[in-house]
């Protein structure tokens, strides 16, 4: 009974408070309760709360009803039922949030692989206590957001040819809508190519002379994450060419330089065939440089 009265107190003064010095800007009142008394009992939640993006949403907009949250709290000194949105499953988390934002690629949330996955918006975001500049995120960035549940992703990001997003320039949402389910792995973008091309805008073409696996999908030879191969690529050369020009009529192997595109040439080693100067195995670019297409007099066979 004491505390009751002390609390009585303490929202009178409060009242005073406000009265004198004025309402906290930009905080919208709850229905059936003055927003600023859920301070009295939630000072740090609520202090931290009016100075975010959502200060101007109700308390009840997210936690429901709160009137008989409130009158129990102070009629019997115990609190009465409210939505306590830290222990919610998923679902009904995810649902609080998108009565709000379901616009956008929000629209896609329902049936992405997070969202059938269990992971909520609660898991990846805070609205009360976050530590990220932008996004209220949970973490201080999003890689690191990302990261702690996607460990094999970070591990090639470790790699020695990655994008720099350890570096923080780059973020998974570069590349990823981490809220659209309606593309494959949350692409951002239609289809895989048209997210690279964004950024990589020269390989875009149209090219006179086309190379069909990079206008097919550019992960075809490289790994977007990371790889310890040069410039990403998922294979050391000249394996990447031969998984698929392994058998064709032009051998991957040995090949003289008398085949390249600018005809024989002399060299120190001609005649013998230990020391002729072949062109060595790795060195498929070395004629064929415009693997992205090209627009080279030598033809169709990406040369220059
Ligand atoms: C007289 C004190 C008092 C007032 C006023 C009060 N609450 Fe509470 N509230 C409590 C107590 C006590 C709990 C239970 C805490 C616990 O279970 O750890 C609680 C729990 C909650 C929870 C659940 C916290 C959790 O663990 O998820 C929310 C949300 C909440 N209150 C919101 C509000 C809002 C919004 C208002 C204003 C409309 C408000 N409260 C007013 C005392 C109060
Ligand atoms: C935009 C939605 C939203 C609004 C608006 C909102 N909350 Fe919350 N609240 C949450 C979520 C989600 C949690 C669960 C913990 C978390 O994710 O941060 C939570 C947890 C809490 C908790 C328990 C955890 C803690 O941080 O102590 C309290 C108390 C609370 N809210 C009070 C309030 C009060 C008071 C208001 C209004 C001034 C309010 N909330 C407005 C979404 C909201
Ligand atoms: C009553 C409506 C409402 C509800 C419910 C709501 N929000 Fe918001 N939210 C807003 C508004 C308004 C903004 C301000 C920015 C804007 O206009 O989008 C916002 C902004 C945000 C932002 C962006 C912050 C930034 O830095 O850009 C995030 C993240 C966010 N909300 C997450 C959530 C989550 C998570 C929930 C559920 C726990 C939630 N919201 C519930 C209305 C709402
Ligand atoms: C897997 C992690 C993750 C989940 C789950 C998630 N978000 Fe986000 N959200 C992010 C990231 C990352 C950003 C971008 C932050 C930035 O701008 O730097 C973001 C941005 C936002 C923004 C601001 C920009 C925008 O797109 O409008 C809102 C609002 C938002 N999220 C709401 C939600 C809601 C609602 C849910 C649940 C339906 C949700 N998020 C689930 C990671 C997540
Ligand atoms: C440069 C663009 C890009 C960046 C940056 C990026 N991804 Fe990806 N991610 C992709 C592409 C493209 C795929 C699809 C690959 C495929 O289908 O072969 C993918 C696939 C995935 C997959 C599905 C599993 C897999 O390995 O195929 C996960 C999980 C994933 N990314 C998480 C992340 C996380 C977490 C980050 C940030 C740490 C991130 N991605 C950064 C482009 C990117
Ligand atoms: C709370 C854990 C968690 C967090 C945080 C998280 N994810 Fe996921 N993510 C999952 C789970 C679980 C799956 C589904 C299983 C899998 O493929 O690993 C998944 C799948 C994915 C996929 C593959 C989708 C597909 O179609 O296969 C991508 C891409 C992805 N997440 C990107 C992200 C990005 C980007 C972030 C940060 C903004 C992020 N995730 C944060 C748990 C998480
Ligand atoms: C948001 C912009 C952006 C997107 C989207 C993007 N990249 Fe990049 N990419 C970069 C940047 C920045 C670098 C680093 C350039 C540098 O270091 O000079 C880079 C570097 C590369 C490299 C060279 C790596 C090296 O080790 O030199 C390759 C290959 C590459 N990207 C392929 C891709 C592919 C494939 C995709 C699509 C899955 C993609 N990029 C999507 C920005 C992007
Ligand atoms: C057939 C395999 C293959 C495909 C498919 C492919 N690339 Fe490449 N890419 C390579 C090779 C090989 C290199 C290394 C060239 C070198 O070392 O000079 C490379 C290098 C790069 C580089 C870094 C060096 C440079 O030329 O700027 C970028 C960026 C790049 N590729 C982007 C892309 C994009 C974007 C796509 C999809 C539109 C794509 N690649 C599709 C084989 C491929
Ligand atoms: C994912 C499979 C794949 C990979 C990897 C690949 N290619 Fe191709 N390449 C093709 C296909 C498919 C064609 C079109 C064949 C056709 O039109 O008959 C082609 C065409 C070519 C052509 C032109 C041939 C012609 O007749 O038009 C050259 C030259 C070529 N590739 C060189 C390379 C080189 C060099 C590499 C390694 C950097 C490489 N390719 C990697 C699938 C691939
Ligand atoms: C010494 C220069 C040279 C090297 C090295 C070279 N090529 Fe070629 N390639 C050519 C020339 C010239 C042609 C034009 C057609 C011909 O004469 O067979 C050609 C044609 C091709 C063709 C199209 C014709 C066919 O046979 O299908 C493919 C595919 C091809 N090369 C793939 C490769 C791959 C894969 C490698 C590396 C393992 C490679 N080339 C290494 C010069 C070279």
């Amino acid at each position: 009974m004491k505390t009751l009265r002390h609390l009585a107190t303490l929202a009178g003064l409060l009242a005073l408070a406000l009265v004198l010095f004025g309402a906290p800007p930009a905080l919208a009142d709850t229905p059936g309760y003055d927003v600023n008394d859920c301070k009295t009992c939630h000072e740090a939640a609520f202090n931290q709360f009016k100075t975010t993006q959502h200060a101007a949403q109700g308390c009840n907009s997210c936690h429901g009803d709160v009137t008989e949250h409130v009158k129990g709290n102070l009629e019997k000194g115990e609190p009465g039922p409210i939505k306590k949105l830290g222990t919610l499953p998923a679902a009904e988390v995810d649902a609080t949030c998108l009565t709000c934002h379901d616009s956008g690629k929000h629209e896609n949330w329902k049936g992405g692989v997070h969202e059938r996955r269990g992971v909520s918006c609660t898991s990846c975001h805070s609205v009360h206590s976050f530590k990220s500049p932008k996004g209220q995120l949970k973490t201080v960035s999003e890689t690191e957001n990302c990261s702690s549940c996607h460990q094999n992703i970070r591990a090639k990001l470790m790699r020695t040819s990655h994008h720099p997003v350890r570096e923080g320039k780059m973020a998974c949402s570069s590349c990823h809508d981490p809220h659209d389910g309606a593309t494959p792995k949350m692409i951002k973008g239609n289809w895989i190519n048209e997210s690279c091309l964004t950024c990589h805008t020269e390989k875009r073409g149209p090219f006179l002379w086309e190379h069909a696996p990079v206008r097919e999908n550019c992960a075809l030879c490289h790994d977007p994450h990371g790889s310890n191969h040069d410039k990403l690529l998922v294979a050391k050369q000249p394996f990447l060419c031969q998984r698929c020009h392994l058998n064709t009529r032009h051998p991957g192997t040995l090949y003289d330089r008398g085949n390249s595109f600018a005809g024989p040439t002399v060299s120190p080693g001609a005649g013998n065939p230990i020391f002729s100067s072949r062109a060595a195995e790795h060195a498929c670019k070395n004629c064929h440089q415009n693997v992205h297409g090209g627009n080279g007099p030598s033809g169709p066979y990406l040369g220059r």
